[in-house]
This record gives C-alpha cells, structure tokens and sequence, in this order.
C-alpha cells in the first residue's frame, strides 16, 4: 500500500491532542466542587491503587518503574490519549444512564470545534486523491416520539483510509473528513465520504510502551464519530462502527456498543451506503 503521507508518532499525535484538550475544555474552577465530593472520590481511587498494591505485592522497583511512566505520560503529552482509552468508557457509562435515545459513546481525543458548515446533502472536505471506499452516509434525525427534528446539526469526524485524523496526523489538510452536516427541515441528511480504516493507538509512546509490555493489542475498530445536536434537545456523542469490521468485539478503548452498528451495503454506483437514524431527547434545563 503507498503510503500519502508520513506516519504519526505518539509525541506528535500526543501533544496536538493535549493542546486540542487544553483550548477547548471547560475547567471546573478551584473550590467549585465540595471538599466531602473531592475526598470521597480521590479517597476511593487511592483505595483502588492500594489495594492492588496489596493483592500483588506490588515491589519498589515496579513502582519506581510505575513513577518513571507517569512522568513519561505527562512529558509525551499523552494524558488525553490514555485516559480516552482507558477510562473515559466508564464516564461516558454513568453519564448515559440517564439517556433516552440514541446510544452515546466516547468523544475520544480528536474533536475539534468549528469545522465547516455543510447542507444536507454534501461531501466531506477530502483531498482530490482521498484513498478509500466511498461511502454514503444517510438517515433522518427524529425526537423520542419518532417526529422528525428540524435544523439538527451532525458534527461529524473521522479518521482516513489509514486510520489517520486530520489536525492530528503530519501531512493531511486542516479540516479534511471533518464536517457540521444541517440536516434539512425534515431532519434528513446524505454524507459523502470514505469508509474509513481502524485506528491503532500509536505505538511508539508511553501508552503503547504499556500496551505492549502487557501483551494487549493497541486497536480501535473503524468508526465514525458524531455529535447530534439540535435547539432544545440533549445532544448525544456518539461512534458508529462497522459490521464484521476488525476488532469491533475487542474494542482497546472499550467504546463499542450492539446498537452503534452501520451495515453498508453497495449501491449501483459501488460507493457503500449506510442507514442511520438518529433519537434525540428533550434537553434538561440545568448545565450539563
Ligand atoms: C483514542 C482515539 C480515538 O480515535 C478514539 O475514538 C478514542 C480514543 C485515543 O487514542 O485515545
Ligand atoms: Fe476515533
């Protein structure tokens, strides 16, 4: 296979997605979160780590090793990655226990606001040589009674025909396989793109240094991610996945859900076409 542009290394894909998270999350000023909240929660994530300390006799020099590690994360700016990985799932779990609709799944570390605006019926921005399977991508956003719902937004992203994002990956244009699809007044939409490969977590960094000292594979089934938002409704963050794809029932990041299953079929044309529609709920009126 050629390759079209240089491979990414974790200390590349690590820092740009630090960056991403520091210009775009919203943090939770000092003294805003009760003293008995912080101590009951970090009291019981220290628990945890004692106690696996204690049932296998954890040695100094695995902890030293441990320590060096960490820093390792912290200096490769890889915090966003690994902890996307490993334990954003469980987050996302609580968050969508009280969410009706459309199943959620993990952001992940590669959203990035304010990408092009398109119509309803549109192509992603791709290069003029995209490598990769077309594909269609079509569905109707619909409220919880099943009417559908006017002026909702897809904000839609996914890695290329390598398993490469734009912003984060050397060599591929700003904003490519990045979109916020308007869906029209019956809430419809058709996305053009290409299908795209599964992502590996780059190997080459602290996190990859763990998951092969533990024998673990580094792979995310191929997906498409997805933001559904519409005015005064809850938005949900999703992954569509694809069936019979690699990896999709050993997930490394643990994000894929039965419900979350395109089936492509080919059109006359031979560009793959996927059905889904979207459930979106009435929002809440509190700060989310
Ligand atoms: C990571 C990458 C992804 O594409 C994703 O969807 C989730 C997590 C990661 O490298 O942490
Ligand atoms: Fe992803």
């Amino acid at each position: 296979m050629t390759t079209a542009h240089d491979s990414p290394t974790a200390a590349g894909s690590g820092s740009s997605a630090s960056a991403s998270f520091r210009a775009t999350s919203r943090r939770i000023s000092a003294g805003a979160v009760p003293a008995e909240r912080v101590s009951e929660v970090v009291t019981a994530v220290l628990a945890g780590v004692h106690d696996a300390i204690r049932t296998h006799e954890v040695t100094y020099p695995e902890f030293q090793a441990a320590k060096q590690w960490l820093m390792d994360v912290g200096e490769g700016g890889e915090w966003p990655l690994l902890l996307d990985v490993f334990v954003e799932h469980v987050v996302e779990e609580v968050a969508a226990c009280s969410q009706l609709g459309t199943k959620g799944t993990i952001l992940g570390p590669y959203y990035l606001p304010d990408q092009l605006k398109l119509p309803a019926t549109a192509t992603l921005p791709m290069r003029p040589d995209e490598p990769g399977i077309p594909l269609v991508f079509t569905g109707q956003v619909q409220d919880t009674a099943g009417d559908p719902v006017p002026e909702a937004e897809l904000d839609i992203w996914h890695a290329d025909d390598q398993g490469y994002y734009s912003g984060f990956a050397p060599g591929i244009p700003d904003g490519n396989l990045r979109g916020v699809v308007v869906a029209d007044g019956e809430g419809r939409f058709e996305i053009g793109t290409v299908r795209p490969a599964p992502y590996q977590i780059p190997t080459d960094g602290p996190t990859g240094r763990l998951i092969t000292a533990a024998g673990w594979h580094p792979w995310r089934p191929a997906h498409l991610h997805l933001i559904v938002r519409a005015p005064g409704k809850r938005p949900i963050t999703t992954q569509l996945y694809f069936a019979g794809g690699d990896w999709l029932d050993s997930d490394v990041a643990e994000a894929t859900k039965p419900e979350l299953v395109l089936d492509p079929k080919p059109q006359q044309d031979g560009r793959l076409r996927a059905e889904y529609d979207f459930v979106l709920e009435d929002s809440v009126e509190e700060s989310e």
